[in-house]
C-alpha cells in the first residue's frame, strides 16, 4: 500500500507550500485575549436583487488576560473600513483611548490582526468597534441569500439567513471564532420593515431607522454565552405556526408562505421532543423561545443554531399525500438531532473541532432515543442502530479512514470531519457504552457532565470521567476498569476489529483473538495490529436470551496496547452454536469456525430462525458476506447462510442483505456471470415480495409500521430484477398517473412505492414519460416529492436524456437548485448506463464542479461514491488515479474522500480477481 503513502505526502507539500507568511502563523487565535461580550448590529438589504447586501457594526468587550500589542480576530471576505475601527480601555486604573496603529491580513487563517497604539494590559477590558460589510452571498455559508417564487405573483422574494458551523461566522463579522470563546451576543437587526427579522433570541424592542425610510431596527434580548457557530439571524417575509406547549418556551416554526401548510407536523413533533430531553437530561431548555425554520437554499441537513434552527425543506416540511414513510422518519430524526444539540453543543461545547464527535455523534444517538420516545411503533432505535453500523462498518475498514477523535488544523479538516465517522460511528460508541453501562449509570454520566460543563467546553476526557465516577457509584463497572482506558481504544483509535471464535468442542470452550479488520487484504498482519477493549456478551442455542446486553467477560488490552487472547469457558458442546455480541452492541465482527457457522445456517434455514434478535439475524448476514469478500470465510458459507432469507420477514435482516448485495451487484453486473446472480436475487427475492402482496396497494392493512419500509425495500429490489408482475404494475400505476386530468393535484400511484414505480417507468419509458415527470418537479411545491422525482430521472437508458439530464443538473438557468444536483448526479452516476457518462463529465469538468461547489468543496465528495463502487479493473483505477493526481487544484478540500474512493476502487479490483469466481460457482449451485 505505498502509493496512497505517496500520495499524502504529495498533497502534504503543497498546503505546506502556500501558509508562510505572516510572523504569526499558527492555526490558532493567540490566546492573549479573549472576548467577553458581542453588540452585533446589521442592516440588510433585501430590495434589490442585483445588490443583496448587508453592512454593519461590531463592538466587542475584549479582555486581556497577558499585555500583548495586538487583538487578532478572524475576518473573511469583509470590507471593514479602518479609519473607523475605535478601540478604548473602559475598566482598570485609569480609562482612556486606545486606537489601532495598524492591520495586518493572514489570509492562510483568515485572520485579521489589530496592532494596538498602546500595550493592552492583562486584567483590563477594552471595548473595540469595528465596521464590515459584504454581499449577501450565494454560497450557502455565511450570512448569504436564498429565495423562493410567490406562486400567487409569480415574482422572486428574497430572504437572508445565516450558517456559521463551522468557521464562517468570520465571512458574516469579524469575530473570535472558535468554539472556545463563548460570550453573550446582543443582536440587532435592520431592515424593511415588510420583512420580518429573527434571531436567536427574542426580539426586545423596534425602533424606525434614524434615515432609512421604511425601514425598522429590531434589538434582541441578550443571549447566555455561546460560540460564534450557533449565532443565526434571518430577514425574511415567512409565515410561522406556533405550537408552544404549556409550561415551556415559545415554539415557532417557519416556512416560505406557500409552504406554511406543510409545518403542521414538525411543529407537533419539535416540542414534544424537546420536553423528552428536559427530562431525560434533568436540565431545561434555557431560553425563552426556540424558532425553527425551512430555508429554501440550503445546503447541510440542518443547522443546530441556539434558538434558531434551520432546515433544508425536506428535513422539516411534511406533506400526508407527498412524504413517505421513510422521509417523514428521517424529518422526525433531524429535527430530533438539532433538538439534542441544543444541549449536546450549545450547552456544551467541545473545546476544539477534533472532538467533533462530542457534538455530532450524541446529537445523533441522542435523537434515535428522542424518536423511539415519541414514535415507538417505528421501531426507529433498532433502525437507526443497525444503518449506522452498517455505515461505520464499512468506512472504518478502509486504511484511510480515520479516529472519531481526530487532530484539526486546517478549516477544511474541521469541514471534513463532519462525516460517518463523528455521526455514526460517534452514536455507535455512545449505544455501545449505553448497553454496558445500563440505563442508570450512563443517564447519571451524562446529566453530571452536562451539569458540571454547562456554558463551557469540555474534552472526551471530561465525558469518561462523569461516566466512570457514575458507572463504579452504581456498579455497572469493576472499580479496576476506566472508562478511559476502555473508550480511548474506541474513540484514538481507527477502525475496528474481528474476533476469531475458534470453539473448543470437547472442552467446552472459545479462544478469542482480534486484530484490526481491513477491506484491503494486501496489508500484512504486522500492519493491522490494535487492541480494543471489548465487552463481551454472547448466547447459545440453549439459552437463547439476547436482551442481556450487559458483557459477561472483557477482551482486554495489554500495558503498551498490545492484544491479548481471551478464553471463554462453560460453553455447551458440538450440538449448540454460540453467537457473540448480543444486539450488535459493539463494533466488531465476529469470525467462528466453520462447525459453528453450520450450526448456525441450520437453524437459520430450517429451525426456529426467529428466536435470534433480528438484529443478531442482521449482523450474521453482514459478517457472513463481509468475511467472504475479504475471503476469510468461504463464499458458500455466506451464500448458504443467506439463503434463508426466503424465510424472513422482518425489515433489518432485509436491510443488511441488500446494502451487501448492493455493492456486489454493482460489479457483477458488467460482468458475463451475472445471469446466474439475477436468478439468484429473484429465487431470495420472489417470497417476501409475494408475502408483501407485490406493488399491490395493501399498506393500509400493514399492522407493523417497519413492514412498510420492508416493502418499499422489497419493491425496489424486485422491480429492478423483474420479479413476479413488478415492472408491468409498476408501469400501469404510471400509466394512470399520466392520465389524470390534473396529475399535480392527484396521484394514484401508492406514497411509499413512488420511488420504485417513476424509477421503472423511467427506464422502460418513453421521452414522454420523462418530460411528464419533469414537468412534475417543476410544479411541485414539496421538497420530499421533488427529490424522489430527481432521483427517478435518472433511471432512464438513454444515453442521450441522461446527457442532458447531468448538464441540467449544473445549469443555474434550470429548475434544479444548487443543493439538490447531487441527488441528479448520484442517480445518473449509480445506473449502469449513466455511469461512464457521470465518471466522463465529472472528469471533464472538474474544474467546473469545483467552482460550482466551492467553498463547500466537501459536497464534490459525494460525487464520488458511484466510481468507488462501480470501479473494479486494475487499468480503470489506475485512470481514475491519474486524474486525480493530475486534477489536485480542483479537488482541494476532498483529499479524505479522494483516498477513500481510491481504496474502495482497489478492494473491488481485489475482490474480482480473487473472489468473483468463487462466489459465481456457490452461487450456479444454489440455483
Ligand atoms: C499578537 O499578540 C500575540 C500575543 O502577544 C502574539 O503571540 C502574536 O505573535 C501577535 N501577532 C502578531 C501578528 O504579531
Ligand atoms: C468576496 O466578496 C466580494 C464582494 O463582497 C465577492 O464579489 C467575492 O466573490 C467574494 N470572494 C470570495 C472568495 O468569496
Ligand atoms: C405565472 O407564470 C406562469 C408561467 O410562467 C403562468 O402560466 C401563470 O399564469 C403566471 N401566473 C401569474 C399569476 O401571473
Ligand atoms: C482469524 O482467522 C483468520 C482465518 O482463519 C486468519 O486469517 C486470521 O489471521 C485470524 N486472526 C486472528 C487475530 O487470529
Ligand atoms: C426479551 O425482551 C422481550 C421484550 O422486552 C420479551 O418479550 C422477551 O420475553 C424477553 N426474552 C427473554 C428471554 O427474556
Ligand atoms: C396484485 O393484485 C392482483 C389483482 O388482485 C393479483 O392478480 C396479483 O396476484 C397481485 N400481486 C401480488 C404480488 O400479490
Ligand atoms: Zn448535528
Amino acid at each position: 500500500m505505498k502509493w496512497i503513502l505517496l500520495f499524502m505526502v504529495a498533497l502534504g507539500l503543497g498546503l505546506a507550500a502556500a501558509s508562510t507568511s505572516s510572523s504569526y502563523s499558527f492555526y490558532r487565535l493567540p490566546t492573549a485575549v479573549r472576548p467577553q461580550k458581542y453588540h452585533l448590529k446589521i442592516l440588510t438589504h433585501l430590495d434589490n436583487p442585483e445588490e443583496l447586501r448587508f453592512a454593519g457594526t461590531v463592538r466587542i468587550l475584549v479582555e486581556a488576560l497577558q499585555n500583548t500589542k495586538n487583538i487578532t480576530l478572524h475576518s473573511k471576505n469583509l470590507t471593514i473600513d479602518e479609519s473607523q475601527i475605535t478601540l478604548r480601555q473602559i475598566s482598570g486604573e485609569e480609562k482612556k483611548d486606545n486606537c489601532v496603529s495598524s492591520t495586518e491580513v493572514n489570509q492562510d487563517h483568515d485572520f485579521y490582526v489589530l496592532n494596538t497604539c498602546q500595550e493592552l494590559l492583562a486584567g483590563n477590558v477594552y471595548e473595540l468597534s469595528l465596521p464590515f460589510a459584504a454581499e449577501l452571498n450565494k454560497q450557502l455559508e455565511g450570512y448569504y441569500r436564498s429565495s423562493y417564487k410567490d406562486t400567487d405573483t409569480n415574482k422572486t422574494r428574497w430572504l437572508s439567513i445565516t450558517q456559521f458551523e463551522p468557521a464562517s461566522a468570520r465571512a458574516a463579522f469579524p469575530c473570535f471564532d472558535e468554539p472556545g470563546y463563548k460570550a453573550p451576543f446582543v443582536v440587532t437587526l435592520g431592515f424593511h420593515k415588510q420583512y420580518t427579522g429573527l434571531s436567536n433570541m427574542p426580539a426586545k424592542e423596534t425602533k424606525p431607522h434614524e434615515s432609512l425610510a421604511d425601514y425598522i431596527w429590531v434589538e434582541f434580548d441578550e443571549s447566555v454565552p455561546m460560540s460564534t457557530y450557533l449565532v443565526a439571524y434571518s430577514v425574511n417575509d415567512f409565515a410561522n405556526k406556533p405550537s408552544t406547549l404549556p409550561n415551556s418556551p415559545l415554539f415557532r416554526t417557519w416556512a416560505r408562505p406557500n409552504a406554511i401548510d406543510q409545518c403542521n407536523y414538525a411543529a407537533e413533533f419539535g416540542p414534544k421532543v424537546l420536553q423528552y430531553y428536559e427530562q431525560f437530561f434533568g436540565i431545561k431548555f434555557p431560553l425563552p423561545k426556540i424558532d425553527q425554520i425551512a430555508i429554501p437554499d440550503f445546503n447541510a441537513g440542518a443547522m443546530e443554531n441556539w434558538g434558531l434552527v434551520t432546515y433544508r425543506e425536506i428535513a422539516l416540511l411534511f406533506s400526508p399525500e407527498h412524504t413517505s414513510l421513510a422521509d417523514k422518519q428521517r424529518l422526525a430524526n433531524v429535527v430530533a438531532h438539532e433538538l439534542a444539540h441544543q444541549w449536546f453543543g450549545n450547552l456544551v461545547t467541545m473545546k476544539w473541532w477534533t472532538d467533533l464527535w462530542l457534538n455530532e455523534g450524541f446529537a445523533t444517538y441522542i435523537a434515535s432515543l428522542g424518536v423511539e420516545n415519541i414514535n415507538p411503533e417505528w421501531r426507529s432505535l433498532e433502525q437507526d442502530s443497525l444503518s449506522n453500523l452498517l455505515t461505520i462498518f464499512r468506512k472504518d475498514a478502509l486504511e484511510s479512514s480515520h479516529p472519531i477523535s481526530r487532530p484539526i488544523e486546517v478549516v477544511s479538516d474541521i469541514a471534513e470531519s463532519f462525516d460517518q465517522i463523528s455521526y455514526q460511528n460517534g452514536s455507535s460508541v455512545l449505544r455501545m457504552m449505553h448497553m454496558f453501562l445500563g440505563e442508570e449509570s450512563f443517564r447519571a454520566g451524562l446529566q453530571s457532565y452536562l451539569q458540571m460543563y454547562s456554558y463551557k467546553n469540555a474534552e472526551q476526557d471530561n465525558l469518561w470521567e462523569s461516566l466512570t465516577q457514575a458507572a463504579h457509584k452504581f456498579r455497572a463497572l469493576p472499580k479496576s476498569y476506566d472508562i478511559k482506558s476502555i473508550m480511548d481504544s474506541w474513540t484514538l483509535q481507527t477502525g475496528y476489529p474481528v474476533i476469531n471464535v475458534t470453539r473448543d468442542y470437547g472442552g467446552k470452550s472459545a479462544k478469542l483473538s482480534q486484530e484490526r479488520y481491513l477491506l484491503n487484504t494486501q496489508i500484512s498482519r504486522e500492519h493491522r495490529g490494535g487492541c480494543w477493549w471489548v465487552p463481551l456478551s454472547y448466547t447459545t442455542q440453549g439459552e437463547q436470551d439476547f436482551n442481556n446486553t450487559a458483557p459477561k467477560a472483557w477482551m482486554e488490552c495489554g500495558k503498551t496496547g498490545e492484544s491479548l487472547s481471551k478464553t471463554i469457558q462453560d460453553l455447551p458442546g458440538a450440538d449448540q452454536w454460540v453467537i457473540f455480541n448480543t444486539q450488535l452492541s459493539t463494533l466488531y465482527k465476529v469470525n467462528y469456525d466453520s462447525h459453528n457457522w453450520k450450526l448456525l445456517i441450520e437453524t437459520l434455514t430450517e429451525g426456529d430462525f426467529e428466536r435470534i434478535h433480528v438484529i443478531n439475524r442482521a449482523q450474521l448476514i453482514d459478517d457472513a458476506l463481509y468475511l467472504a469478500w475479504t475471503g476469510e470465510q468461504d463464499y458458500e458459507i455466506a451464500m448458504r447462510l443467506i439463503e434463508y432469507l426466503q424465510r424472513e420477514r422482518e425489515y433489518l435482516p432485509w436491510k443488511s442483505a441488500f446494502e451487501n448485495l448492493k455493492r456486489v451487484s454493482r460489479i457483477l453486473r458488467q460482468t458475463p456471470e451475472f445471469e446466474f446472480f439475477k436468478r439468484y436475487i429473484k429465487k431470495l427475492v420472489t417470497p417476501i415480495y409475494l408475502h408483501l402482496n407485490g406493488l399491490n396497494d395493501t399498506f393500509s392493512g400493514i399492522q407493523q409500521q417497519d413492514q412498510i419500509l420492508l416493502k418499499t425495500m422489497v419493491a425496489n429490489w424486485a422491480c429492478q430484477y423483474q420479479v413476479a408482475d413488478c415492472v408491468p404494475l409498476a408501469l400501469q400505476y404510471y400509466r394512470n398517473w399520466r392520465s389524470e386530468a390534473d396529475p399535480d393535484e392527484k396521484n394514484p400511484v401508492p406514497l411509499n412505492l413512488r420511488n420504485t414505480v417513476y424509477c421503472t417507468s423511467i427506464k422502460y419509458g418513453t421521452d414522454a414519460d420523462w418530460e411528464f415527470l419533469w414537468t412534475r418537479y417543476k410544479k411541485s411545491n414539496v421538497a420530499a416529492e421533488k427529490r424522489t422525482i430527481l432521483t427517478s430521472l435518472g433511471c432512464s437508458r438513454e444515453v442521450w436524456v441522461l446527457q442532458r439530464y447531468l448538464e441540467m443538473a449544473y445549469d443555474p438557468n434550470q429548475a434544479i437548485r444548487k443543493q439538490d444536483s447531487m441527488w441528479a448526479f448520484q442517480a445518473i452516476a449509480f445506473n449502469e448506463v449513466g455511469f461512464l457518462l457521470a465518471k466522463k463529465y465529472f472528469m471533464d469538468n472538474v474544474n467546473f464542479l469545483y467552482k460550482f461547489y466551492y467553498p463547500i468543496t466537501k459536497d464534490m465528495g459525494r460525487l464520488l461514491t458511484p466510481f468507488s463502487e462501480q470501479v473494479f479493473t486494475q487499468s480503470d483505477f489506475n485512470e481514475f488515479r491519474n486524474f486525480v493526481l493530475l486534477s489536485r487544484d480542483s479537488l482541494k478540500g476532498l483529499e479524505q474522500a479522494i483516498q477513500q474512493t481510491l481504496e474502495t476502487m482497489l478492494t473491488n479490483v481485489q475482490w474480482k480477481e480473487r473472489n468473483y469466481h468463487q462466489m459465481s460457482r456457490s452461487i450456479q449451485k444454489l440455483l
